[in-house]
């Protein structure tokens, strides 16, 4: 594991958390779908740790298929405004989608995904996100599966960077402000 020296201030989530958590929220997924295939899609980057330990920890034969958006945005607040940078290969018509996200923030980009996949004919558009920030309550999105609640601050980890670092870190910490600012 790597040193993060002083970079980081709280550790909000531990890997024993998230593996916990994942057992649970791969139960509840296992059950939903019973009988139904369902089609697990990633959005590129941050989604990548919780795609593939989640599609482990569950029990239902699923198949995989990834995104990759850019929300168009003046500086670092998101507009709702996104772009499809990588889309999908599958054909959503009469699919069950779980759409696979490591965090909501503002919520923007996903209530613009729900919408799109949507309107492809996909038979049902669920989301399951490990981590969720307090702003996205401000979005009307129904978020079937939601790992853990965390503060409003500049959280890495466990797929969520800064400039592309930290995603490997398998916790879930603040960001020490002296690292960005
Ligand atoms: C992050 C995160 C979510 C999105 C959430 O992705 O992984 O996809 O932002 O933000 P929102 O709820 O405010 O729309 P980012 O755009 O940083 O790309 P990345 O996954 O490649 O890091
Ligand atoms: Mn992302
Ligand atoms: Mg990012």
């Amino acid at each position: 594991e790597q040193d993060l020296g002083d970079d980081i201030t709280t550790i909000h989530v531990t890997e024993a958390q998230i593996k916990h958590r994942l057992t649970e929220m791969a139960a509840d997924i296992d059950r939903d779908y019973k009988d139904r295939e369902v089609l697990l899609v990633g959005v590129l980057k941050g989604a990548v740790m919780v795609m593939a330990d989640l599609a482990r920890a569950l029990h239902s034969p699923v198949r995989m298929d990834w995104m990759a958006v850019s929300s168009y945005g003046s500086g670092t607040k998101s507009s709702g405004v996104v772009r499809i940078l990588k889309d999908l290969d599958t054909d959503l018509k009469d699919q069950h989608v779980l759409i696979v996200e490591d965090i909501i923030d503002s919520g923007l980009t996903l209530s613009w995904l729900l919408t799109n996949l949507k309107s492809r004919g996909a038979a049902s558009v669920e989301i399951c996100t490990m981590l969720r920030k307090p702003e996205a309550s401000k979005v009307d999105i129904d978020v079937k599966y939601v790992g853990f609640d965390v503060p409003n601050e500049f959280v890495i980890g466990y797929g969520l960077d800064f400039a592309e670092k930290y995603r490997n870190v398998p916790f879930v910490a603040t960001l020490a402000p002296h690292v960005y600012s």
